[in-house]
């Protein structure tokens, strides 16, 4: 259950994008200023709205609905059944209302709509999907109270994993200021940064990895330190000259000539912090089971390191004993990292994660939504005075010498008294140990950061900006639609000058874009 990706940035992707020539849905001329994303995920969905003015975007607003489009999924006898478009589309309703109440009414005909689901609707049939967001679509427009007409049927879908990290990884370069909004980077020397994103199902990565090691693109690599007009000079200023090259690309520094990198994205679908936990859990009764001696009774209790001492939990017919041990859940939950059904795979640590080979991890990454949400609890409930300095951007040894202070903390008597944080609610307090040492772990023995890295900040606003994906898809979309309008006012015959006006990271999107939106 892992998705796997990369997102190649330039060459083939141009050519098809000029060559497709018009955007599937008709909402490229629209008049609108207003953006309406609405993230279907696995426990509601939310509608954002957008507004770009000027030389920037402006969050207008949020409205959840707290009721995912994946529960109307039809599994067995009910198939047979019609879906009730009505019904499908009234629990959305309410938040097009508030939409419709923020964005003049001038607007409301030519406002773009895109409803792009997540993981829940990723584990639905094909098949099921379509009929679902058919169901929406219909259920929609047929509803007197929905004021959005430019809603195309083909942007309601399900996202993939990868561009929900890429679209994560596009709104933090947006929201740090590395891009503009047209996506161009506003320093010539600027590298982007990188995106970590946690959720219940899945989490993503995304990052533009070191070419210098070789590993990955070595083609690119040479290809970028040999331009055209440095082959005219003689042999031994080549040779400096991509000494200076190679010098450069080691660093964090992209030189202005750097050409052909390409981001890795990834989603992991069975890595969110709650399906990471039941797959723990599962592990750990089925060994008790097979562990048992034949003229043994199994008293049906198995101890469980990443959970606070005092506090118990039913699995699978059996109770998880915590013991608050971060040592032995850190051990643990390094099992299931490398590989999702194969635990204790002998992977080299901090070069796979479920099954997938990466790239050294490179540069700076803000890291979002539950690794910030998690690893906030983790500052506040441990108490750990070096972390609590050195938020948001701790190094990974804060994070793991925290670990112990948090997870050993009585339940009965201590945590459920006093384990006040303001982003972890009752029935989430009593994971916050194994959710803060699965992160930690899979930053390090994932990931592969180093213990004194403090290239990842945590966070979830951004100058009191929310930082998700909703965010960077809009702009990603908007960047190509202004791209789009400038070359048609060009000379058509003329491609050299074409490919001059397209903005720089833009190009990183086109092809992107054309496999999600364009074909
Ligand atoms: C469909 O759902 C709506 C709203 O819940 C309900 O009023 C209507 O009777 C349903 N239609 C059918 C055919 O069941
Ligand atoms: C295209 O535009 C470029 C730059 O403006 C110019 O140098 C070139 O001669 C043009 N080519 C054609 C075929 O018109």
């Amino acid at each position: 259950m892992v998705c796997v990706g990369r997102v190649f940035l330039f060459g083939v992707a141009l050519s098809i994008f000029l060559a497709t020539g018009s955007f599937a849905s008709s909402n490229v001329e629209t008049e609108s200023p207003f953006w309406i994303v609405i993230d279907g995920g696995s426990t509601g969905s939310r509608l954002h709205i957008f507004e770009f003015i000027d030389d920037r975007v402006e969050r207008r607003g949020s409205s959840r609905a707290n009721f995912p489009l994946s529960a109307f999924g039809r599994t067995g006898e009910d198939l047979l059944k019609p879906l009730n478009a009505t019904k499908v589309a009234e629990h959305l309703l309410p938040t097009f209302v508030f939409a419709a109440e923020k964005i003049p009414k001038q607007y409301h005909a030519s406002t773009p709509v895109y409803y792009q689901a997540t993981a829940g609707m990723r584990l639905l049939d094909d098949t099921e999907q379509e009929a679902l967001y058919d169901a929406l679509y219909q259920g929609l427009v047929e509803s007197p109270d929905f004021m959005f007409s430019n809603l195309q049927r083909e942007n309601i879908a399900t996202l993939s994993g990868e561009a929900e990290g890429f679209y994560g990884a596009v709104a933090a370069n947006y929201l740090q200021g590395t891009i503009d909004v047209d996506l161009n980077f506003i320093a010539t020397d600027a590298a982007p940064i990188g995106a970590l994103d946690m959720g219940g199902s899945s989490t993503q990565i995304v990052f533009l990895p070191s070419l210098s090691s070789g590993s990955s693109t070595p083609d690119n690599y040479w290809r970028s330190c040999v331009s055209d007009d440095l082959m005219t000079h003689e042999p031994i200023l080549i040779e400096a000259a991509l000494q200076d090259c190679h010098k450069a690309q080691s660093s964090n520094e992209l030189p202005s000539r750097l050409n052909g990198p390409d981001f890795f994205a990834t989603s992991y679908l069975s890595y969110g912090v709650e399906k990471f936990r039941e797959r723990l859990w599962t592990l750990w009764v089925k060994e008790h089971v097979e562990n048992i001696k034949p003229n043994e009774c199994d008293l049906g209790v198995v101890e469980n390191p990443c959970l606070f001492p005092g506090y118990s939990i039913e699995w699978m017919g059996h109770t998880l004993k915590g013991t608050g041990d971060a040592g032995k859940c850190i051990e643990q939950v390094k099992r299931l990292i490398p590989h999702p059904h194969q635990p204790d795979h002998d992977h080299k640590l901090g070069t796979h994660v479920g099954g997938v080979e990466h790239p050294q991890v490179q540069g700076k990454f803000l890291a979002m939504s539950l690794y910030f949400f998690t690893l906030d609890s983790l500052r506040v409930l441990s108490g750990h005075e070096a972390l609590e300095l050195s938020w948001p951007s701790p190094s990974i040894a804060e994070l793991y010498d925290a670990l112990p202070g948090l997870c050993s903390r009585e339940w009965h008597t201590d945590l459920s008294i006093n384990g006040k944080h303001e982003f972890t609610s009752d029935d989430v307090l009593p994971h916050r140990c194994l959710e803060s040492v699965y992160l930690v772990t899979l930053l390090r023995d994932g990931f592969g950061f180093s213990m004194d890295s403090r290239d990842i900040t945590f966070t979830f606003l951004v100058d009191g900006n929310e930082v998700e994906w909703g965010l960077g898809m809009v702009l990603s979309l908007h960047a190509a639609q202004h791209a789009r309008h400038e070359m048609e006012q060009e000379d058509d015959s003329n491609s050299t000058h074409r490919r001059a006006t397209i903005p720089k990271v833009g190009q990183y999107l086109w092809e992107f874009l054309t496999e999600n939106f364009l074909s």
